[in-house]
């Protein structure tokens, strides 16, 4: 069996590539080792940067995200008693995010590579890629070998890609947080319209959405917490004492969906690439879900390998290949600082000293009083504008 690219990992980086590959006539086959349904119910974070959204749009994924996703132009910062609203309109004019669940992206992916015939296969066990430095191919299933010209390594932090690089190549940077978030789905209405960051010196809670009926909570909790550690009662009473921390507001509670832990790391592999094979997303790079970054990082891998294949398999130049990595490590180590920020802002940590949570809530008045402060963290959120480079030549 051959195709032009082979990609490793139906999550949002290896569907959105298969997708833009085929919008521009290159053929790829992607393998995912996790059933469909697993896959399209794999609850992970929510919100999309406008880059996300006009990417989703132009490729002509977008119409149920636009019908059902929530634009919001704000966020609020909690702490110290009060709240305070980072408003986009006035500090970003023009530019927001979108709350619909990264598993919703995904079910509209797959939908429409299946609607357009692609070759999208689930419950693949045994995927090995192999002569990344000549002819690639991947091994999976029981003999199967997949021939491709190229490899798209999209298949997570703890995928096969990554690994298959030989010792040596790959440069890592790593930071670990003593904590992790315990997230939690409710069938309960927001009790807010917009989401509220809050800092407490119990620990950071956040209170985020995916519908006008279901809401989506984070508690900061140890790094060893255990999901049995934390019934619906001890969940609704932590993040009671969290939130209810102003005037006049009243968390609403409901049947919770579904409760995980994630653990909080920062990391990154240098170069994303080696021979033939293209790191994108999570098999590249990981970042603390304060900044709401990751999925918008693998979005924007995925744009710019996209140019990158569309150029190669165009006329065979290589230049846009050779300088994937390059490219793509610019917003990826600025969506790094950034999450590294809005985590170190927000969060507790047991080994501060006193001076530490001193500076800690200076930073948190500078943010909440100085324009040139606010508009530093707003237009990270709402994320920066794409590079020229990687702008999408949709058909
Ligand atoms: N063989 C085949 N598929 C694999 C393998 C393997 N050896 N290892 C992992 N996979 C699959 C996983 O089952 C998963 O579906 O690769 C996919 C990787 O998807 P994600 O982990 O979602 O990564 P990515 O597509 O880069 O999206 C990044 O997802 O994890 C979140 O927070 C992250 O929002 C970010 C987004
Ligand atoms: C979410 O809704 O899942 C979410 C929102 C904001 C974040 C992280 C997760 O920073």
């Amino acid at each position: 069996m051959r195709t032009q690219v082979g990609i490793i990992g139906a999550g949002p980086a290896g569907l959105l590539l298969s997708h833009l590959l085929h919008l521009r006539g290159i053929s790829s086959v992607v393998l995912e080792r996790r059933s469909r349904d697993y896959v399209e119910r794999r609850v992970r974070a929510g919100v999309l940067e406008q880059g996300t959204v006009d990417t989703l749009i132009e490729a002509g994924v977008g119409e149920r995200m636009r019908r059902e996703g929530l634009p919001h132009h704000g966020i609020e910062l909690r702490y110290g008693g009060a709240g305070h609203r980072i408003a986009f309109e006035k500090l970003v004019p023009g530019r927001a995010i979108t709350v619909y669940g990264q598993q919703e992206v995904v079910k509209d992916l797959i939908a429409a590579r299946l609607a357009a015939g692609g070759d999208v296969r689930f419950e693949v066990e045994n995927v090995v890629p192999h002569a990344l430095e000549s002819e690639p191919y991947i091994t999976f299933g029981d003999g199967e070998r997949l021939d491709c010209d190229v490899i798209a390594g999209c298949d997570g932090f703890h995928g096969v890609s990554r690994q298959s690089v030989p010792e040596g190549v790959l440069t890592t940077f790593e930071r670990e947080y003593p904590f992790a978030w315990l997230g939690i789905l409710a069938d309960v209405a927001p009790s807010s319209e917009e989401l509220i960051y809050t800092r407490t010196d119990r620990g950071f809670a956040l209170h985020s959405m995916r519908s006008p009926a279901v809401s989506r909570f984070y508690l900061q909790v140890p790094a060893d917490t255990r999901v049995e550690d934390w019934p619906d009662e001890r969940i609704w009473d932590e993040l009671r004492v969290r939130l209810e921390s102003v005037p006049g507001f009243t968390l609403t509670t409901g049947r919770i969906t579904e409760k995980g832990v994630t653990p909080m790391r920062s990391f990154v592999t240098e170069p994303m690439q080696y021979g033939r094979l293209y790191l994108a997303g999570d098999a590249a790079h990981i970042v603390p879900p304060t900044g709401a970054k990751g999925l918008n990082l693998a979005v924007a891998d995925v744009r710019v390998l996209t140019e990158a294949l569309a150029a190669y398999f165009a006329d065979g130049s290589t230049a846009l290949l050779d300088g994937y990595s390059e490219a793509c490590l610019k917003r990826v180590w600025r969506a790094q600082h950034f999450s590294w920020w809005m985590t170190t802002l927000l969060h507790t940590f047991e080994d501060e000293d006193a001076y530490g949570r001193r500076l800690q809530l200076s930073y948190l008045d500078y943010v909440t009083s100085s324009e040139a402060a606010a508009k530093t963290l707003a237009e990270n959120y709402v994320g920066l504008p794409f590079p020229e480079d990687a702008r999408l030549n949709v058909l």
